[in-house]
């Protein structure tokens, strides 16, 4: 048998919780703050959540609010697996981080990844990135909830009050 075979769901209903959470809120910090808290919270066995957002100041990805152990700073676009799905503009779950060519490894315990790009007015601004122990952590069927999650959630991202930050 596989090891840390996948039987994790992920309720949707994280789709309508963030975007009711977040109705009127303006500050970026803000928002990024509680998504990664409500995606902690919703998915056991992960041991990292967060967000990388892309500074036009440092031309890379920067770290932005997350649950979890101290982080990579700065990760350049196309490096790693957060660059990667940066630079391709895709989601990508990697079943087994060790066998990712690049991957930068921020927690020894992270062994899969699932990255989701957060794209508001058409241009992707950052990466959701969240890391688990367990081998193939992540399903299709999750990865899909968390792209709704995202796409919720940047609608709620101010890109000017983003860039005045990062
Ligand atoms: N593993 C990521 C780096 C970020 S940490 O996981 C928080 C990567 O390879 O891009």
């Amino acid at each position: 048998m596989k090891e840390g075979i996948n039987l994790a769901t992920l309720d949707p209903i994280i789709v309508e919780q963030i975007d009711a959470l977040l109705t009127g809120e303006t500050n970026p910090v803000v928002v990024l703050s509680n998504a990664s808290a409500i995606l902690a919270d919703a998915m056991p066995d992960t041991n990292w959540v967060g967000f990388y957002i892309f500074s036009q100041q440092t031309g890379t990805l920067d770290l932005a609010p997350f649950q979890g152990k101290v982080a990579c700073m700065h990760i350049a676009p196309g490096s790693s697996v957060v660059g990667t799905a940066y630079s391709k503009g895709e989601s990508l779950i990697v079943p087994n981080v060790h066998e990712f060519a690049g991957h930068i490894a921020c927690d020894s315990a992270s062994n899969s990844e699932v990255v989701v790009p957060v794209t508001v007015d058409g241009h992707i601004v950052g990466i959701l990135d969240i890391d688990s122990p367990l081998l193939d952590r992540f399903s299709a069927a999750e990865q899909n909830v968390l792209k709704q999650f995202v796409a919720a959630l940047a609608q709620h991202v101010d890109v000017a009050a983003l860039n005045a930050v990062y």
